[in-house]
């Protein structure tokens, strides 16, 4: 689908770091990327997780690399930039898909809870951004944030991640000012529900996803192709004086969550 939208080879030639690259949303991410003809590095914290997507990827005619780190460790963030110049010789693309989240009411969140989810998809954001700083300013390089839109509205049991992605959001306008400067783009994508992931499974309880479907005034679920296909266009060159977006690909569901329904 992707290659029937857009053209092939449309991004050939450069190199994605994509966090969270083995599964889920940032999976598919990291698929449609390399089907556009970049090379992707896949990077999470389990090598078991990235080795079978990065086979996958190669199988069908990509190009990519598995490798393991904690994004919340610099050091092995910064172990990790440095392999994938080794293997593909720069990069051009920042994807953070990284994430972490579990339901949990404010009043039993362990300080623990909050920071541990603060620490992977908020400074974990910030720790691979500073890291590829210098290679995405020598190739006038992008970055991609995967955001959601749990903190336009109160969320509840999201206190966390909602604090954390709205983080996320700061930081993808903070960084487009300064480092449009250097001609790096730095975007946000923020999904709505998207059906067949970890986050719906695990997050949206069976009995109320049918009324949550019919919330969505596109009346539908997004799909992770619905995702990847923002992406693509994001980081190709018809995306080139977007700067500091944050592009909500929800159906239009946070919107319709108006006060008189
Ligand atoms: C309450 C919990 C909890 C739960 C963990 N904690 N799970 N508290 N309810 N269900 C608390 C622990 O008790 C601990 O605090 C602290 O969080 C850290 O837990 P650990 O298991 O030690 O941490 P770690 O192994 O680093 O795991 C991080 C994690 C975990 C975030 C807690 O869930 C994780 O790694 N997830 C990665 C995969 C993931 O969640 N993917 C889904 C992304 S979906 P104490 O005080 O006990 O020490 C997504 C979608 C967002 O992001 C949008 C949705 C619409």
């Amino acid at each position: 689908m992707t290659q029937q939208i857009f053209i092939a080879g449309l991004l050939k030639d450069r190199v994605a770091f994509v966090t969270g690259g083995g599964t889920g949303i940032t999976g598919g991410v990291a698929r449609a990327l390399a089907e556009a003809g970049a090379g992707v590095a896949l990077v999470s914290r389990q090598i078991d997780h990235l080795e079978p997507a990065a086979a996958v990827i190669n199988e069908q005619g990509g190009r990519a690399f598995a490798v393991a780190a904690d994004v919340r460790n610099p050091d092995e963030v910064a172990k990790a930039i440095a392999a994938t110049v080794e293997h593909f010789g720069k990069i051009d693309i920042v994807v953070n898909g990284a994430a972490g989240n579990f339901l949990c009411p404010a009043d039993q969140l362990s300080p623990n809870g909050f920071g541990s989810v603060v620490d992977i998809d908020l400074k974990g954001t910030f720790n691979v951004c500073r890291a590829a700083f210098e290679e995405l300013k020598q190739h006038r390089g992008q970055i991609l944030n995967i955001s959601a839109t749990l903190h336009y509205l109160g969320t509840p049991m999201q206190l966390h991640v909602s604090a954390a992605k709205a983080g996320v959001d700061a930081l993808t306008r903070n960084l487009a000012v300064e480092w449009g400067r250097h001609g790096i783009r730095v975007n946000a994508i923020a999904p709505g529900p998207i059906a067949d992931t970890e986050g719906m499974k695990r997050l949206v309880p069976e009995p109320i996803k049918e009324k949550l479907r019919q919330r969505i005034p596109l009346g539908r679920f997004g799909l992770i192709k619905d995702i990847e296909n923002a992406a693509v266009f994001i980081c190709s060159d018809a995306a080139n004086f977007i700067n500091g977006a944050v592009l909500v690909v929800d159906g239009g569901h946070w919107l319709a969550a108006n006060r008189l329904l």
